[in-house]
C-alpha cells in the first residue's frame, strides 16, 4: 500500500496538485491545527469518499491565538496524529501537508498585532460577535490561514465542523467574497458519548470535569427542545428560549458562562425572535477548571435550530 506524503513546503503541495489535475482528480483539504480526533475523522472520511485524492493540513496557526492564549501550550502531536492517519481503516488520505510557521507567513508573524507586517483577511460582519468579541484577532487570523491554505491546495472542496458555527460562516463569506473556487462542505458536530462536543481542547480536561461539561450540551438541547414545540405556533421569543439553556447551565458550579447568543444562521446577527424556517444557531462558551492548574479551559458549542 502506499504510504502518506508529508509536505513540509507550498512548492510540494502545488507540485502534487498540478499532477491531480493533469489527472482529472479532484481533491479534498481538510484543515487541522492537529491533535486529531474523531471529530476530524469524520471530515477526513468525508474527503476520502467524495474526493479522489485527500490531503490533511496540519498547522498551529500563530494569527488566530492573541498574546496571552494558549499557543505555546496547544497540543502538539504530530506523531500520534500520523499514527493515526496511517491506521485510518479502508483507504487513507495521500498527502498531509505540516508547513513551518515561516512557511506560511513568509513576511514573519507576531501574535501582537500591532507589530504585524504584511497580508491579513478580515471577514467583516461576522467576525467581530460571539467568539469575536472575547478574541478580536481570531477570525481574522483564521480567514488569513485558510486563504492561505485554499491558494496553496486549491482544494476541489474544503470540510470543516458545525462545532465551530462561527468560523464555518467566516470561511463561507470568505470564499463567496474573495471569489475562491471550492465547495465548503460542513459536517455535524462529534461528540462523546456524555454529548461533549469533541475538541482538541478537551485533552486540558480532567475526568470529572469531562463529565460535568456534559451540561453544555445538555442546555443546549433542553432550548432546543422547547424551540421545537413551541415553534409549530410561530415565531418564538428568544428570552423564553435563553431561559431554558441558562436553567440548566447556571446549575453547574465552578464553570463561568462567557456567552450564550441566539443568533442569524447565515449573517450570525443577535436574533430578537426566531421564525421557523429561518431558524438560527444557539452558541455558547464557557470557561471550565484545567486539569491541574489555576488556569480555565474555554469551550464552545452549538445547535443549530430550524
Ligand atoms: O478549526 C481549526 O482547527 C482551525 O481554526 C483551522 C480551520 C485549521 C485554521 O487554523
Amino acid at each position: 500500500m502506499k504510504s502518506i506524503q508529508i509536505f513540509r513546503t507550498v512548492a510540494q503541495v502545488r507540485q502534487w496538485r498540478a499532477n491531480a489535475l493533469f489527472a482529472h482528480q479532484s481533491v479534498g483539504l481538510v484543515p487541522t491545527m492537529g491533535a486529531l480526533h474523531d471529530g476530524h475523522c469524520s471530515l477526513i472520511s468525508q474527503s476520502l469518499q467524495d474526493n479522489d485524492k485527500s490531503i490533511v493540513s496540519i498547522f498551529v496557526n500563530p494569527s488566530q491565538f492573541a498574546p496571552h492564549e494558549d499557543l505555546d501550550a496547544y497540543p502538539r502531536t504530530v506523531d500520534a496524529d500520523m499514527a493515526l492517519l496511517n491506521q485510518f481503516p479502508g483507504k487513507k488520505v495521500d498527502a498531509v501537508f505540516i508547513p513551518k510557521v515561516s512557511e506560511m507567513y513568509p513576511s514573519g508573524i507576531s501574535t501582537n498585532i500591532d507589530e504585524q507586517r504584511g497580508a491579513f483577511v478580515a471577514v467583516k460582519g461576522c467576525s467581530e460577535q460571539l467568539e469575536g468579541s472575547s478574541r478580536p484577532q481570531f477570525f481574522r487570523g483564521v480567514a488569513t490561514v485558510v486563504t492561505k491554505l485554499l491558494n496553496a491546495v486549491t482544494p476541489t472542496r474544503v470540510y470543516f465542523g458545525q462545532k465551530d458555527a462561527q468560523q464555518c460562516v467566516v470561511v463561507q463569506n470568505l470564499v463567496k467574497d474573495l471569489l475562491i473556487e471550492t465547495t465548503v462542505k460542513v459536517l455535524p458536530t462529534k461528540r462523546e458519548a456524555n454529548g461533549l462536543a469533541m475538541s482538541s481542547r478537551n485533552a486540558y480536561l480532567s475526568e470529572e470535569t469531562k463529565q460535568k461539561s456534559a451540561v453544555i450540551y445538555q442546555s443546549l438541547v433542553n432550548g432546543e427542545r422547547f424551540y421545537q414545540e413551541k415553534s409549530q405556533h410561530g415565531p418564538v421569543n428568544v428570552g423564553e428560549i435563553l431561559a431554558r439553556i441558562t436553567d440548566t447551565l447556571n446549575d453547574s458550579t465552578g464553570f463561568d458562562i462567557e456567552y450564550i447568543a441566539l443568533s442569524h444562521p447565515e449573517t450570525l446577527e443577535d436574533l430578537e425572535v426566531v421564525e421557523p424556517g429561518v431558524g438560527a444557531v444557539v452558541s455558547t462558551a464557557v470557561r471550565v477548571p484545567r486539569e491541574g492548574s489555576s488556569q480555565q479551559t474555554r469551550l464552545i458549542d452549538n445547535v443549530i435550530l430550524h
